[in-house]
């Protein structure tokens, strides 16, 4: 059992990142491509209603299912924004959307259940796969259709042992969009499976080119979905640690006994700070999408300047993910060659094997313009171009 947790691996995203605090806290200049959060201070909204939790001492154990305004919130806010039909009862907050994701693995998966995994992919799914015993079966998305999967692909690798598919859309690192007629398909194989349906949609709101489909939508499949949202990237509020599962009420009451008996439940005060950003929802999105569509726009330019084929900007999400071969980058693994930037020139990338994908890698376009301007300029340097 130990051994299972030994060799899990550490999340490369949170490996480099500390790496660049490191270096950070020695005094360096790390120009940080790496983190996955769109780096912005809290809406003053948000911020003052935190501080009056406190003041008011609203800062006891919250319910182990999250604050009944916060839940009813969060559900309306789902059904108003993507056209889906859930209640309170569906609705559970959680420690950020990942902990929402474990817990849901956790609840639903046996030993050597399959778990269909299209890649590349977030790099945590298939650790906590792995965790729960299970089997993760990566599935190659097809580059010439922006990474995505289609049903057919998903069925070529299924099983009798599949029991369950992670969906990321919109896509980390690849910034997809599924089409609803994409996802029709892909709901109408998992219902004719039986395959219960990880959807993880925590960056729908950094959509800039096409319309976000939620799977809630499809009321075929809500019996075997688990929907994952989160306030960490459209409400940039990555260290509140407030995310959302969407699911049946089963569901809910068997991750809210998971929650009960691990975390018991997110901060209270991130709580209330979250109910004021769903009060002020479109302002923030708004504002939050617009920020990191012109900081996409600023990187993609940047590195368009000396890049040997021209990147195109993603459709969604905080990332560019792409093959390396296009800055000269070749005979090196994208670890090692993400490794050596870090160390020799303070330039803080994520290998594409993280993903799942050998020779790419992956740039974050959340920091500031200025901040990814100075980091594109260093890379230029280092790579002599
Ligand atoms: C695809 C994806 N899902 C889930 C998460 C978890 O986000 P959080 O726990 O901050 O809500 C992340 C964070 O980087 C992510 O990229």
């Amino acid at each position: 059992m130990f051994e299972t947790f030994l060799n899990l691996e550490e999340s490369a995203t949170v490996a480099i990142n500390s790496l660049a605090q490191e270096k950070k806290a020695k005094g360096e200049r790390v120009y940080n491509l790496s983190a996955g959060e769109p780096m912005l201070s809290p809406h003053p909204a948000v911020a003052k209603v935190a501080s009056i939790a406190i003041a008011e001492g609203k800062t006891l154990y919250p319910p182990v299912a999250g604050i009944p305004p916060l839940r009813q919130a969060s559900a309306q806010w789902l059904n108003t924004t993507y056209q889906t039909n859930y209640q309170t009862a569906n609705t559970l907050i959680t420690c950020g959307g990942k902990f929402g994701i474990f817990a849901a693995c956790q609840a639903f998966l046996k030993p050597d259940d399959e778990v269909l995994i299209p890649a590349p992919y977030w790099v945590s799914y298939p650790a906590i796969v792995k965790l729960f015993g299970g089997k993760p079966i990566t599935v190659m998305g097809d580059e010439t259709n922006n990474w995505k999967v289609s049903a057919l692909e998903l069925e070529k690798l299924a099983t009798p042992k599949t029991k369950m598919l992670i969906l990321n859309n919109a896509g980390n690192p690849t910034g997809s969009l599924y089409a609803r007629t994409e996802l029709a398909e892909i709901v109408s194989l998992a219902k004719a499976r039986g395959w219960m349906i990880i959807s993880d949609e925590v960056y729908s709101g950094l959509s800039y080119d096409g319309e976000f489909i939620s799977l809630g939508s499809f009321p075929e499949i809500t019996d075997n979905l688990i929907l994952v949202q989160s306030f960490s990237k459209h409400f940039a509020m990555t260290g509140w640690r407030v995310g959302m599962i969407f699911a049946p009420e089963y569901a809910i009451k068997i991750l809210t006994k998971i929650q009960g008996q691990s975390t018991t439940g997110t901060s209270s005060i991130s709580q209330y700070a979250a109910l004021s950003a769903l009060e002020n929802a479109t302002e923030i999105q708004t504002q939050v999408c617009a920020e990191m569509r012109s900081r996409r726009d600023a990187l993609v330019a940047e590195l368009n300047t000396f890049s040997k084929e021209k990147i195109s900007a993603p459709a969604s999400g905080l990332y560019l993910f792409f093959p390396l071969k296009i800055l000269g980058v070749e005979n090196i693994t994208s670890a090692e060659f993400c490794l050596k930037i870090l160390r020799d020139a303070n330039i803080a990338l994520v290998p594409g094997s993280a993903f799942g994908c050998e020779g790419y890698a992956r740039a974050s376009f959340g920091a500031p313009v200025e901040e990814l301007k100075d980091a594109v300029s260093a890379l230029k340097k280092y790579l002599k171009m």
